[in-house]
Formats: C-alpha cells, structure tokens, sequence
C-alpha cells in the first residue's frame, strides 16, 4: 500500500508580500513529479493566506501554521479552524515545536487542537519530535510516542493527519538527523500506531521528517523505507525546495 510523499513548506513568520510573490512564481515555475507522486503543501504566515492561496499553482495546496483550539469567540489574536475552513484553506500544522516551546502548548492543548481541527474538516500536520537534551538522555522514543498518544486519546481517524517528526536540535540549526536516525523514529512512531491503534493506520499513515532538510540531503533522507516526505523550513522558502520536492521520484524508484 503506497503512501503518497508529502513535501510541506514551513514559511514561519517570514515574508513581505514582494518576498511571497517571488517565492510563489519560483514555485510556479518549478518542473516537479505530477500530484500522483508527491503532494507539495506550502504553509505561509496567515496573512498571506489568501494571497498565496490565489496566486500558487492548482496542483499545490496551502497550509496554515496554527489555529485555535475550540470554536473561535473571544479569543482576541486567534484565528480559528472555521475561519481557515471558510477561506478554503485545506491544511493546518499543529504542534510545531517552537509553539510547544515558545508558546507552551502541552501535549494534551496540541491534542485538542488537532482533534477540533479535524472535526472541522481540516488536514493536519501534526509534529512531534525530542529536544537535546531528551535524546542525549535516551527518551527520544518515549517522548514522540507521548505526543502522539495525546493527539490519539483524542482522535479516531487518522486519514487526514501527516504526522512530522521533527527533532528540535535539528530545527534550524543545519544540523539534519542523519538518515539512520530519521529512520529509526518513523519506525518506532509506525511500530507504535501498530500496537495502540491498528495496523491499517500504521501502514498508511505518513510520517514526514523535518529539521535542516535541504536539496543536498532530502534524497538520502526519502529512500528510507519510514520517511514518506518532509517538512521543510529555512529551505522551502529558496528555490531548492523544488530540488526537494524532487526527492519524491527518488522514492518512487526506491
Ligand atoms: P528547518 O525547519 O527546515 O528550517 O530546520 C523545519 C521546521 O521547523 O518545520
């Protein structure tokens, strides 16, 4: 049973409209595999939404980087599921680790977001991942299977959850996992859907992998049998992210 790649585009809180335009056509223009082979979701700050959402190709989807975690309200600053539901916006990234960080969403507030986001039909890319100091001291497994069992106390069906691993020492910092390592998580992570979910969803559930992925190292990292894509940051807003996007033939011929 194929699992699509998936190659989604972390844009962060980067960008004026010229820069999005720019980043856009490079996109426009790119030669990557057809829809059945990759899945290309770029997620910008949410005020470029409607722009991009506009102007991107047909064949790639949009994103957003967050939403609120129940009905939107009185929530002053938030934008909530129903608003990017609304606006045709497919996708949500939920639980990003500089939100679990910076912001202090715990495991159980990521579980609900995801969980609501779904209910209003929403796609989410759900992330998980160890700091440093977690994986020097040997809980990286406990410690991805902890957040992903938050987000499954709260969620039955996974058909439109992409789940990212994204170590938190590898954020940024050019410091990528190496192909081994990726690979030893995403089976620990499908090992885990086997035995607390269901078989069916382990096999078809993708697990994307993201943290200084670039269009040097995206090929090594696609071929491993549990990576089914990426999660791209600082990269996706260059135009190697169509080299990356690329990677996907590479596993098509794995
Ligand atoms: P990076 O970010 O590619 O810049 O390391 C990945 C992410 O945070 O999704």
């Amino acid at each position: 049973m194929a699992r699509k790649f998936f190659v989604g585009g972390n844009w962060k809180c980067n960008g004026t409209t010229e820069e999005v335009k720019k980043i856009v056509s490079t996109l426009n223009e790119g030669q990557v595999p057809p829809p059945d082979v990759v899945e290309v979701v770029v997620s910008p700050p949410f005020v470029f939404l409607p722009l991009v959402k506009n102007l991107l190709r047909p064949d790639f989807h949009v994103a957003a980087q967050n939403c609120w975690v129940k009905k939107g309200g009185a929530f002053t600053g938030e934008v909530s599921a129903e608003m990017l539901v609304n606006l045709g916006i497919p996708w949500v990234i939920l639980g990003h680790s500089e939100r679990r960080q910076i912001l202090n969403e715990t495991n159980e507030f990521v579980g609900e977001k995801v969980a609501y986001a779904l209910s209003k039909g929403l796609k989410v890319i759900a992330c998980v991942g160890e700091t440093l100091e977690q994986r020097e001291s040997g809980t990286t497994v406990e410690v991805v299977a902890a957040q992903t069992k938050a987000i499954a106390e709260r969620v039955s069906n996974w058909a439109d959850v992409v789940l990212a691993y994204e170590p938190v020492w590898a954020i940024g910092t050019g410091k990528v996992a190496t192909p081994a390592q990726a690979q030893e998580v995403h089976f620990e992570l499908r090992k885990w859907f086997h035995a607390n979910i269901s078989p069916e969803v382990a096999a078809t559930i993708r697990i994307i992998y993201g943290g200084s992925v670039n269009g040097a190292n995206s090929k090594e990292l696609a071929v491993q049998p549990d990576v089914d894509g990426f999660l791209v940051g600082g990269a996706s807003l260059k135009p190697e992210f169509i080299d990356i996007i690329k990677s996907a033939e590479v596993k098509k011929s794995a």
